[in-house]
């Protein structure tokens, strides 16, 4: 989880007071699904796309939440060659999705308006002492802002349809929380008379009590944004991510007060490849380390289809409920009332599947990959059944493997201490989850595998074909609004300049960074003996099983 937390990332240093007199309330579209006859299914889908887990305003303001249209304005200043239209051409260079349609929930509403699909909304509205009436639109990022993606098709390119619980590998929240500060560094300039020039012409229809709000709020924020300019010079304390990746911990740490919020921590790199969340019930522990179980649970068992269980997918709920933290900028006491909230969440989890495999699968090859992949594989990614087109899981050992062993980059699974966890335990664990430090990874659950490119908790390999061939994976690849290969399986590219580029000719749907390897935390090493022993006939069969899963 994520993101671009901050103390300070918005907006709003108010007077107690000012609190007091603000309410707040869920977007429309949310609020009509909460009237509406829900199924658990449906209702665990709508919370997880719009659910704000049991309210998040106004501290979310001082933390990860913003203002809507003030952000449009700073996103269109921070890049003044973007045409004059709120979105989504200011929000989809970034990742964020418009799709038409949910393929995992044919009913689903769109936010509409030209909003980007998993962020929530709200409204907060109040009496101001002496300006009157007033209300402003905030913005959050919901579980779909990250866990939601469009859905690739046969050519390799993304379809109209979003898929919620996939990844979003082409999100940059770094680069959007970076461009959005760029905006406001330029906009606390303005005169308040400049400021609503501005936003008028931007949203000429703009009611009068929406102008008064969004005042009040321009005239906190440059207080703020200055007192941020003039100690950590950005955005955030710590890195944020790239295309696909957050730095969760290093969110959850400045959200609680373990990082000093008034510098930039420049070791705080751990940026982790966001999951598909499919099969999360054979999980005994969360992270990409296991560093969560519920309470009085081992760390690491193996849980098969006849295991998984109601009582357990609940118990988790309680896990995800302390990333909220990091995700959605809550403080400790929120994030025990979202429990409630992401139990349901659990009830659609619990039931989510990956999408199929849109192109041809070679029956004959992925039969005989089957077995190499019960030989070398199953032991540790657990095991798969199915037919020659399509496996489930049905078993999964929750293997933990030191990183002495994996030898994959240590800079995650050594990002959180002891300390960090004497100081959860303090604030939010103890009574429901247990935590520890854990200096390795889980072999992940593989389905859904053919969409998650790039691969390793930290997103280092662009293709399961480099990461079967240990010696040419590339140094530098390009990520972020990519097409897909269905041979190599993972980013479609080829190597120019020493860097695996889009295809000549690509258009990427949202801005794509260059994947440094050499960078801390970055390192595409490890994983490689468990291909040593394959010839290549062997790796190719596997490749064609594994797009089945
Ligand atoms: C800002 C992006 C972001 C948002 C928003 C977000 N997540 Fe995540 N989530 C992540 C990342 C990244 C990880 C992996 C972190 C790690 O393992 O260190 C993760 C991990 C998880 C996991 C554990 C997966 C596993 O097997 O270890 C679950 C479950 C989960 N998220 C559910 C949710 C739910 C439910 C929401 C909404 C309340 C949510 N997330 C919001 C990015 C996000
Ligand atoms: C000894 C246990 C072990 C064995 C055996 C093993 N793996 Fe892994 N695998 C891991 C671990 C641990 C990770 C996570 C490493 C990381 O992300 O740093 C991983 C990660 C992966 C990933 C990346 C998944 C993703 O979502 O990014 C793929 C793909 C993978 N393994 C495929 C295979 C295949 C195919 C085989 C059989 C040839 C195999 N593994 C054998 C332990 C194992």
């Amino acid at each position: 989880m994520k993101l671009p937390h901050t103390k300070y990332y918005l907006v709003l240093a108010l007077t107690s007071c000012f609190y007091a007199c603000m309410e707040t309330s869920h977007s429309g579209v949310y609020q009509k699904l909460l009237e509406s006859d829900l199924s658990p299914l449906e209702s665990g889908k709508a919370k997880f796309l719009y659910g704000d887990m049991g309210g998040i305003f106004p501290h979310t303001l001082k933390t990860n939440a913003f203002v809507y249209k003030i952000t449009v304005l700073a996103l269109k200043e921070a890049d003044s060659s973007l045409p004059d239209k709120p979105a989504p051409s200011l929000f989809a260079k970034y990742g964020f999705a418009f799709p038409k349609k949910v393929w995992n929930w044919e009913k689903a509403p769109l936010p509409g308006d030209d909003k980007p699909t998993g962020l929530i909304f709200g409204k907060i509205s109040g009496t101001h002492p002496t300006k009157g009436k007033y209300y402003f639109e905030v913005a959050d990022f919901g579980c779909g802002s990250c866990h939601g993606s469009l859905l690739y098709g046969k050519d390799g390119n993304p379809t109209g349809q979003y898929a919620l619980g996939m990844p979003n590998a082409s999100l940059n929240l770094d680069a959007f929380a970076h461009d959005v500060f760029k905006g406001y560094r330029i906009i606390i300039q303005w005169s308040n008379k400049m400021f609503e020039q501005r936003m008028l012409a931007l949203y000429p229809e703009i009611p009068k009590q929406e102008m008064a709000g969004l005042k009040i709020v321009f005239h906190s924020m440059k207080k703020q944004v200055k007192k941020i300019i003039e100690t950590r010079g950005v955005v955030a304390s710590y890195k944020i991510g790239g295309p696909g990746m957050v730095n969760g911990i290093g969110a959850i740490k400045s959200g609680l007060g373990m990082l000093d919020n008034s510098v930039y921590n420049k070791s705080e790199v751990s940026l982790v490849n966001i999951p598909a969340l499919a099969g999360r019930s054979y999980r005994s522990s969360l992270l990409v380390s296991g560093n969560y179980t519920p309470l009085n649970n081992d760390f690491f068992y193996e849980i098969s289809s006849k295991d998984t269980n109601y009582q357990h997918d609940q118990e988790m709920a309680v896990i995800i409920s302390l990333f909220t933290i990091g995700t959605m900028g809550y403080n400790a006491e929120m994030a025990k009332k979202s429990i409630p909230d992401i139990k349901k969440v659990m009830d659609f989890l619990s039931k989510l599947e990956t999408p199929p495999f849109p192109g041809t699968i070679n029956v004959e090859k992925s039969e005989k990959g089957r077995v190499v992949f019960q030989r070398d594989c199953q032991s540790c990614h657990g095991k798969y059944e199915g037919t020659p087109l399509r496996n489930a899981l049905a078993s999964f050992p929750n293997k933990f493997i030191p990183v002495t062993e994996i030898k994959t980059d240590s800079v995650r699974c050594m990002a959180l201490t002891g300390d960090n966890i004497k100081k959860l335990h303090k604030i939010y664990l103890g009574k429901y989850v247990d935590a520890r430090v854990n200096k390795g990874y889980v072999a992940p659950i593989l389905s859904g595998l053919w969409a998650t490119a790039p691969y390793l908790h930290n997103g280092s390999v662009p293709t399961i074909w480099h990461l079967m061939h240990p010696e040419s994976r590339p140094g530098k690849f390009y990520c972020g609004g990519h097409g897909l290969d269905y041979e190599k399986l993972g980013i479609r590219g080829e190597m120019r300049d020493g860097i695996y580029k889009y295809p000549e000719g690509y258009r990427p749907f949202s801005d794509y960074e260059i994947y440094d390897t050499k960078e801390t935390g970055l390192s595409n090493s490890g994983h490689a003996e468990q291909f040593e022993q394959l010839t290549e006939q062997e790796k190719d069969y596997l490749l064609e099983f594994l797009k089945t899963l």
